[in-house]
């Protein structure tokens, strides 16, 4: 497997001009920050989130802070397959339009998971469903418009949102919706080693079937919004807030850099299906190549995961159909 260059320069990106991306929770955090240094580079970038007035600032604010950037917004809950539908849809009808998807980013998610185990209105468990049921979903939805889009010298991608807290102990996870033994904490673990896995998983089906579509990891290392620039309607953290997280600064980094990890997976040429990427010192620095955590990367886990996703979800990732059309 190729390496992912080191000469990368994440205030320089290539050109991006005629390229198409989709980022989901875009509204806020690294999301919005992905979609504003996708937008700086010359792509034209889907802005998707759960709440129409809050895309609405993010576009403003976007639009405001890059001059020419082409831009729209999508409304989009992750945790409602029938808003995943429909804005699958919408978005199939206005790609045709414009030709291609070149890369989904899927970022929405919840960080500071529930006390208490809730679920969403289908009945399923708020953290996985919003961290990786969702995004399950999405990807069947658009796989075969994003194989559409392959060209000689590009492989769209999808990016998967990991975390550094997969390192931390094992987490295997056998109880995808933890109806037994609800923790906040455990909840946000697993459902991030199940990304990971989904993550890997995708990416060994869409070789085996020949889909010219890659599946790539990244994670943001620790990054907060009070290390983080001030953007009306999208980053306002109170005095307070940026104090706390000021006294975070050894280890932490703001949210602009957390977003580069992701960018990088999303158009570094020489990133390929299956690299998991994330910042040279953990939580913080310059994105690099890096390795899995055990369990996510375990052939039996990725798997189980992937076939409990699929009973879950009622949904399976159409890979004939994509290598027929990616031909
Ligand atoms: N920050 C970190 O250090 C860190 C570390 C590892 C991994 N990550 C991952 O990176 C991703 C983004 O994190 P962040 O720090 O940027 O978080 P954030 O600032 O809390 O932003 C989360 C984004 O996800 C959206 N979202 C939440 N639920 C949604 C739903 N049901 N449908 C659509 N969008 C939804 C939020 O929209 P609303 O404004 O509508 O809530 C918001 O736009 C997450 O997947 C997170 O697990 C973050």
């Amino acid at each position: 497997m190729a390496r992912a260059r080191p000469s990368w320069d994440p205030a320089h990106l290539p050109d991006q001009s005629g390229r198409t991306f989709l980022v989901t929770g875009a509204n806020r955090g690294l999301g919005y920050f992905a979609a504003e240094q996708l937008a700086r580079a010359g792509g034209h970038v889907i802005l998707s989130g759960r709440h129409p007035n809050r895309l609405a600032a993010a576009h403003d604010a976007l639009e405001a802070r890059v001059a020419g950037a082409s831009v729209e917004t999508l409304l989009l809950d992750v945790t409602n397959p029938g808003s995943i539908r429909a804005a699958s849809a919408s978005l199939r009808g206005g790609i045709f339009q414009r030709g291609r998807l070149d890369g989904v980013l899927m970022n929405a998610g919840i960080v500071h998971t529930p006390r208490q185990r809730e679920v969403t209105r289908d009945g399923r468990e708020l953290v996985i469903s919003t961290n990786a049921l969702g995004h399950f979903v999405l990807g069947a939805e658009l796989l075969v418009t994003l194989a559409k889009s392959a060209a000689r010298d590009w492989t769209p991608r999808l990016v998967w949102l990991g975390s550094m807290s997969t390192r931390l102990g094992s987490y295997e996870p056998t109880d995808l919706q933890l109806d037994t033994g609800y923790a906040a904490w455990k909840a946000y673990v697993q459902s991030k080693v199940v990304v990971q896995a989904l993550g890997l998983e995708a990416d060994a089906r869409l070789r085996e079937a020949g889909v010219p579509v890659a599946s790539v990891i990244a994670h943001p290392g620790y990054s907060i919004g009070g290390r983080t620039a001030i953007v009306t309607g999208v980053n306002e953290p109170t005095p307070w807030k940026r104090f706390r997280d000021g006294l975070q600064a050894p280890f932490a980094q703001s949210k602009e850099r957390g977003a580069w990890a992701l960018v990088r997976a999303l158009i570094d040429p020489s990133v390929q299906g299956g690299d998991y990427l994330g910042p040279r010192f953990l939580t913080h620095g310059a994105p690099v190549r890096q390795t899995p955590s055990r369990t996510s990367s375990d052939p039996e886990v990725r798997r189980r995961v992937w076939e409990e996703c699929e009973r879950l979800t009622r949904s399976e990732w159409p890979f004939a159909r994509a290598a027929r059309v990616g031909r």
